[in-house]
């Protein structure tokens, strides 16, 4: 009881060295450059003064300073009339040279929160930390009863390592609303990123209303509905309604622009060419070099590439034709409107997977390189990226594509952004170019966060502990020529927002880390726990996230009887695996998993769940005992 008593009158006071500094009670992600943290801690007064430089570039900051204070039940006033501020934000005066333009200082007192910064946007990221550093309760929508509104006090120096930190969202294979897109930038904005990249265009659909060239909505924009595999889907009949889909129109644009904007946030718009252009050639046949391209439709899912272990061939020619001189014009007026509508520097052009089968059989290409004396095909599409660029910077703009566009030649001043890995990357910053990375290997978020025994199915895996390890700049590599990196997610198999929450975090979180920690202040396990923390928040700020990170890893293997052995692991530490063989559910009062498992003789199912201490943190898995015999190669 005294002890309570004692506790509670040191907390009235602020000063308490206990609780508020644990290592658990300071979760921020991205983790900040420098940290140290004292004792004791600020408690928000009932009348919250807030002091913030009323600059046009953060009314928005301000009204979510104002949104999220709410849930403390307090009274905010913003600049009004007290000598001291409980939060004074200030912009400095004198440049602080370590903090650059996104940087800030946080400095939490018992007696009031001080945060200044060079720059607006370093006064947005500093909000940010803040709202990490208060209760979970912060992100809640209504006022909160019952929670202590206390601030450790610590002192933060910050600033990101990468100035591109960049999401890439792909609203052409499924289209996401533009409420969707604007909730999917303030989940960004929550980490640090800086950058969104919208795949506005593909073979299943034109996003985006260019006014010059009208039909690209009224016809690309629309596919029939399917669910299911995408990518396996039945070839639509001709009665089959096309009225899956949509587009962002031009004042939806600004709206997207200007709302990422007052977020810190640049969008850059690509517009996928020369391949992936199957919504462009179904709404103009006439830009094909194949014959026939009148009767081609917006893909809805269905196959019509040939993916095989030498490449791949297009079944229907989804490509621009560089040989036909309609097509340069048609670019241009899809560049100015374009160019118009993103302030952003640089203009994405795509380039990748673009099949080539039909180029060999057209003419028209022949003809081409026979007059520009280019000798293979992928000299053709650099032929078409070179041209495009041209195009790309008569609006004032720089080019940036995927790493094919270094095959065959890269147009002089691209940017390249490397998806096959990272030596694209390499080879392309070797020849002085800047490049952003963005690996599979790392960074596909479109890939399963774990086994697919449970997971909706996708060709490959990515686990959040190999997302920690993306790291943009390899080996040997000068570091001034990576502006960063970034992950991308297409949505082949992502029909909802909900799932695609779900697959941008938590793998998204590691990503910001990678982008703005130092590289020697990254750590899995304090980052894995800090993740666990951050769930609170989502929660109440109804973002689903995928919980693989505490499910067990199955390896199957054979013994040296050629029986099976199963070999499970976790990503994260100090969870307990519990199992059944019997069929029935485990909890943990049974065994736990200490050592590699023989099968017991007629068992068909295994059920494994994971427990921190006594309650339960993984989802049960039924893991059927031919799947493993299957993976250890006993049965086919
Ligand atoms: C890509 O993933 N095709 C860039």
């Amino acid at each position: 009881m005294k002890k309570k008593l004692l506790l509670g009158l040191l907390s009235l006071i602020g000063i308490t060295g206990f609780s508020q500094t644990s290592d658990t009670s300071v979760s921020i992600i991205p983790e900040p450059v420098s940290m140290v943290k004292g004792a004791g801690y600020f408690a928000l007064p009932d009348n919250i003064s807030v002091s913030i430089p009323d600059l046009p570039e953060l009314k928005a900051t301000i009204l979510l300073l104002q949104q999220k204070l709410a849930a403390t039940g307090k009274r905010t006033i913003i600049n009004g009339s007290a000598p001291v501020a409980s939060l004074q934000f200030v912009l400095n005066k004198t440049v602080d040279k370590t903090l650059g333009n996104e940087g800030y200082r946080l400095s939490v007192r018992p007696s009031g929160i001080v945060i200044k910064a060079n720059r607006p946007a370093g006064i947005f990221y500093s909000v940010q930390t803040l709202l990490q550093l208060l209760p979970k309760e912060i992100e809640s929508k209504t006022a909160v009863a019952g929670t202590s509104w206390n601030v450790p006090v610590v002192e933060i120096t910050d600033y990101p390592r990468f100035g591109w930190r960049g999401l890439m969202l792909d609203v052409a294979r499924h289209f996401f609303t533009k409420q969707e897109v604007k909730d999917f930038i303030d989940n960004m904005a929550r980490y640090k990123f800086n950058l969104l990249h919208m795949h506005l265009t593909d073979d299943e659909g034109w996003r985006i209303e260019i006014r010059s060239l009208p039909r690209l909505t009224s016809v690309g924009a629309w596919n029939v509905k399917r669910v299911g595999y995408f990518g396996t889907f039945s070839k639509p009949g001709a009665d089959e309604p096309r009225n899956n889909g949509g587009f962002y129109t031009q004042d939806d644009i600004r709206e997207l622009v200007k709302y990422a904007k007052d977020r810190f946030i640049n969008i850059m718009p690509e517009v996928d060419i020369p391949g992936h252009s199957m919504a462009a050639i179904a709404s103009y046949p006439e830009l094909s070099c194949t014959p026939g391209a009148d009767k081609y439709q917006v893909i809805s899912g269905e196959s019509f590439i040939d993916w095989h272990p030498g490449g791949f061939d297009a079944l229907e020619d989804n490509t621009l034709c560089p040989a036909n001189e309609k097509v340069y014009p048609f670019l241009n007026k899809i560049f100015t409107e374009i160019a118009t509508l993103f302030p952003f520097e640089y203009i994405h052009v795509g380039g990748d997977e673009c099949a080539k089968n039909f180029w060999e059989k057209s003419d028209a290409v022949k003809q081409l390189m026979q007059k520009e004396k280019l000798k293979s095909m992928e000299e053709v599409q650099s032929y078409f990226e070179k041209r495009v660029e041209k195009i790309v910077e008569s609006k004032g703009k720089k080019l940036i594509g995927w790493d094919e566009i270094l095959e065959g030649g890269l147009p002089p001043n691209a940017l390249i952004m490397s998806w096959r890995g990272i030596n694209g990357g390499i080879e392309a910053a070797k020849m002085g170019h800047q490049v952003v990375m963005s690996p599979t290997t790392f960074v596909y978020l479109d890939y399963m966060q774990g086994d697919s025994i449970y997971e909706p199915l996708v060709y490959s895996v990515l686990r959040l502990n190999k997302t920690y390890e993306f790291e943009p700049v390899p080996d040997g590599v000068d570091p001034k020529y990576i502006l960063g990196g970034q992950a991308n997610i297409w949505t082949e198999q992502i029909y909802n927002t909900r799932h695609l929450e779900y697959m941008t975090w938590p793998r998204s979180l590691a990503v910001s880390e990678s982008l703005w920690s130092p590289k020697e202040k990254k750590n899995w396990n304090s980052f894995a726990r800090k993740v666990e923390n951050n769930f609170g928040r989502m929660d109440l700020e109804h973002v689903k996230y995928s919980r693989c990170l505490f499910d067990p890893i199955f390896t199957a293997k054979k013994d040296a009887r050629d029986s099976l052995l199963i070999e499970l692991s976790t990503e994260v530490e100090g969870l307990d695996i519990h199992y059944s063989f019997d069929n029935s559910h485990p909890d943990n009062d049974y065994p736990i998993y200490k050592e590699p498992l023989s099968v017991p003789r007629e068992a068909v199912m295994f059920k494994v769940v994971t427990y921190r201490g006594d309650k339960v943190i993984g989802r049960q898995i039924d893991m059927p005992v031919s799947e493993l015999k299957k993976r250890a190669g006993l049965i086919k």
